[in-house]
């Protein structure tokens, strides 16, 4: 049996639940929105799982944080945890093909704290296209975290630009890597989501520009340092 769950997926088993129970601390709006985003929001599992947004903030607190890349917004619980973790000067661009859900779900709840509220930039779009334009821009190397949670057949190339755009000892979080567990058996690899993110995870493993580790974190962690 997989123990690969979301903590606030109901089936989590009792290990997940235990380290869960021990890693999860979320100020009132985190709490808020996943509540709503569970109860009202179409697909809803799409929800980030705490303990993954959880150890993202301890990694950005830790080192500092300030430039944060959120690709793929839904309803916003990813970017309010980057924001939550970043300094009053720190900044989190979150990118959507689709910012409806944000907008419904998560700005009501967010913008109640303006000061949490306006670290966030919003970038409604491909979120490929968002992050060529920031290196066109001129901004490689200017941020310190990025969070991978976006359509999965774009995963490696999430992380190619992660990488562009991340200073040296940033950290990129690939959010579902293990897909439920169906990434660990060629018998189960049967779709293309599922065959970019064994992609992705093989590439990671074996990429030079990154120290990097698999983690059973959530639906899966892939966290990498870039060197
Ligand atoms: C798993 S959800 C993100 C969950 C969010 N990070 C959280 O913590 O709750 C994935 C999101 O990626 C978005 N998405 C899918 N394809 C995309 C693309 N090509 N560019 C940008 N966003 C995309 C979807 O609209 C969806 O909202």
């Amino acid at each position: 049996m997989s123990t690969v769950a979301k903590s606030y997926n109901k089936s989590a088993d009792s290990v997940v639940a235990y380290c869960s129970e021990r890693t999860v601390i979320q100020s009132p709006l985190q709490d808020e929105l996943q509540k709503e985003t569970l109860a009202n929001a179409p697909m809803s599992m799409m929800l980030g799982a705490p303990e993954v947004l959880s150890f993202g903030q301890n990694f950005i607190r830790s080192f500092g944080g300030k430039r944060v890349l959120d690709v793929g917004t839904f309803t916003g619980a990813s970017a309010l945890a980057w924001a939550l973790a970043v300094p009053d000067d720190g900044e989190v661009y979150t990118f959507d093909i689709d910012h409806t859900n944000y907008k419904k779900y998560g700005v009501p709840i967010i913008s109640k704290c303006e000061k949490t509220f306006k670290k966030i930039h919003a970038v409604e779009g491909s979120a490929l296209e968002a992050m060529d334009k920031l290196i066109a821009d001129g901004q490689s190397g200017t941020f310190d975290f990025a969070f991978i949670d976006a359509d999965k057949v774009n995963y490696s190339n999430y992380y190619d630009r992660s990488i562009t755009l991340l200073r040296k000892g940033g950290v990129i979080f690939v959010d579902n890597c293990l897909w439920g567990g169906s990434v660990c058996n060629p018998d189960t690899r049967n779709d293309e989501s599922t065959r970019a993110i064994h992609e992705a995870n093989d590439k990671i493993y074996s990429d030079d520009r990154t120290y990097s580790a698999l983690l059973n974190l959530g639906d899966g962690t892939h966290v990498a340092f870039k060197k």
